[in-house]
């Protein structure tokens, strides 16, 4: 890796060319040398990924988008600078039990990507926030100011762009060890479940699956394939995302293989642009339509298919496999309805794109207790009406983008303990958008699974 210009490299982009357009949602830095001095130490510190990384899951996320795979993109809506190592354990344990559910039932390979190890950015509706008349900044994410309401901790602080880097370095270095050292091995199905959710009805399910999980790996074992002849058996691929939200984080982290001339932004091997960020002229397509990590873009119900096409031109024009992935947010009422055009339209443009259901933005409400919520029963009919709207068009579902924690929070309502308004109140721990917990995550996997195979795809 190098910062130096290679002549290998396009010449219409530089990781400096977002800076040409409007960049919306970048925080107010008041301290403007601080914030000056942290991008230029964050220039010269190591990348937290290997372009090499960012190659192979573009390589999974083709095979996705020919149907061959299914993405689970899951985790934090934003992450705590606060996270201990047992929950960044227990995030993982979710998404791998999760990932084992999907595959029993679909019989195809899950690419397993984390919302994680660097989803500190948050976008928000208003610069400000007032509570009781007071107006202070709004709360951008731990990478920008703290969630507390006084001036002191909704400040700027250019430190925490260090801090960030920090933390996602120590997360994704015990993620590393997890997936890799022997904790994600599949004869450990069982464990994952045991301080958890064996007594719930989700993991009494997933306890019956796992049994027969043990015999496979037994009757496998018994004929010389087990975890020391296959390291598949006992190794996972575990890929980070987050939402490209802070350009000149993003831009102070991204590097020029040195193997290639490419570039690529070596904060995650996955970056996505959100909603609110996805203007065809504006600073965040630039930025990452010049770097070959595979990316994201949300899609939202106002998205037009004439949009949605520039978007496919824009981030992926030689129309690379596995490159983009639409992460699509209608809501569970207009799913049916607005995502069809859209499909047909990429379609028939040839554009490869892999398609996901984000169920969780488009079915945020407020309860009567005034918390920010979602009900299960409508991001199971948000992805329901997904997996629809793919059959109508002939369109593969390539996978999921869930907010979840392994954590038994109290955010969301329904799933299989059947949470209520009143429970709300017990375990509400997000600093952001309400999340799933364990045992609701564990009950979708099994109702997506079922879905799926009912020859819903
Ligand atoms: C998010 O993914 O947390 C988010 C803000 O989503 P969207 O951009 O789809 O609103
Ligand atoms: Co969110």
């Amino acid at each position: 890796m190098s910062t130096s210009t290679d002549p290998r490299a396009s010449t219409d982009w530089d990781p400096r060319s977002w800076r040409d357009r409007v960049a919306l949602q970048q925080p107010h830095w008041p301290d403007a040398e601080a914030h000056a001095r942290a991008l230029k130490e964050l220039g010269v510190l190591p990348p937290l990924v290997f372009a090499g990384e960012a190659r192979e899951l573009t390589e999974s996320l083709a095979a996705v988008a020919e149907g061959k795979a299914f993405l689970l993109q899951a985790g934090d809506c934003a992450e705590s600078f606060d996270t201990v190592a047992d929950s960044i354990r227990d995030r993982l344990r979710v998404i791998l039990q999760m990932a084992v559910v999907l595959t029993y039932f679909t019989g195809v390979p899950v690419v397993k990507v984390g919302r994680i190890a660097g989803q500190f950015a948050k976008p928000r509706s208003s610069d400000t926030e007032t509570i009781d008349g007071v107006e202070l900044p709004a709360f951008r994410g731990h990478i920008v100011n703290d969630v507390g309401f006084t001036a002191e901790e909704r400040l700027a602080d250019p430190q925490r762009l260090l801090t960030a880097y920090n933390r996602a370095a120590a997360t994704l270095n015990l993620l590393r060890a997890f997936t890799k050292g022997g904790f994600a091995s599949l004869s450990r199905v069982h464990q994952w479940n045991r301080e958890f959710v064996a007594a719930s009805p989700a993991g009494q399910r997933y306890e019956a699956l796992a049994n027969e999980i043990d015999r496979a790996v037994q009757f496998m074992s018994a004929c010389g394939i087990n975890s020391e002849t296959l390291t598949d058996l006992r190794q996972v691929d575990f890929y980070t995302s987050h939402e490209a939200l802070l350009l000149d984080y993003e831009e102070a982290l991204t590097r020029q293989d040195s193997l290639t001339g490419d570039w690529y932004d070596c904060s995650a091997h996955m970056l996505w642009i959100g909603e609110r960020t996805r203007q065809l002229d504006g600073a965040h397509v630039e930025f990452l339509r010049g770097v070959r990590n595979p990316l994201g873009c949300k899609i939202g119900p106002t998205a037009t298919p004439e949009e949605v096409l520039a978007l496919c031109e824009a981030l992926n024009p030689d129309r690379q496999p596995g490159r983009l992935t639409l992460i699509t947010r209608m809501g569970a009422t207009k799913v049916v309805d607005l995502l069809p055009p859209l499909l047909k339209a990429v379609s028939e443009s040839g554009h490869p794109v892999v398609w996901v259901c984000d169920p969780m933005h488009g079915n945020t409400f407020t309860a009567d207790d005034g918390r920010k919520t979602r009900h299960f029963e409508d991001v199971l009919a948000e992805v329901s009406g997904f997996f629809a709207a793919h059959r109508y068009t002939g369109t593969h579902p390539g996978g999921v983008h869930l907010e979840l924690t392994g954590d038994d929070v109290t955010e969301c309502l329904g799933g299989g303990s059947d949470l209520v308004t009143a429970d709300l109140a017990d375990r509400y721990e997000t600093m952001c958008d309400p999340r799933l917990n364990g045992s609701q995550s564990i009950d979708l996997a099994f109702r997506l699974g079922e879905l799926l195979r009912n020859g819903n795809n």
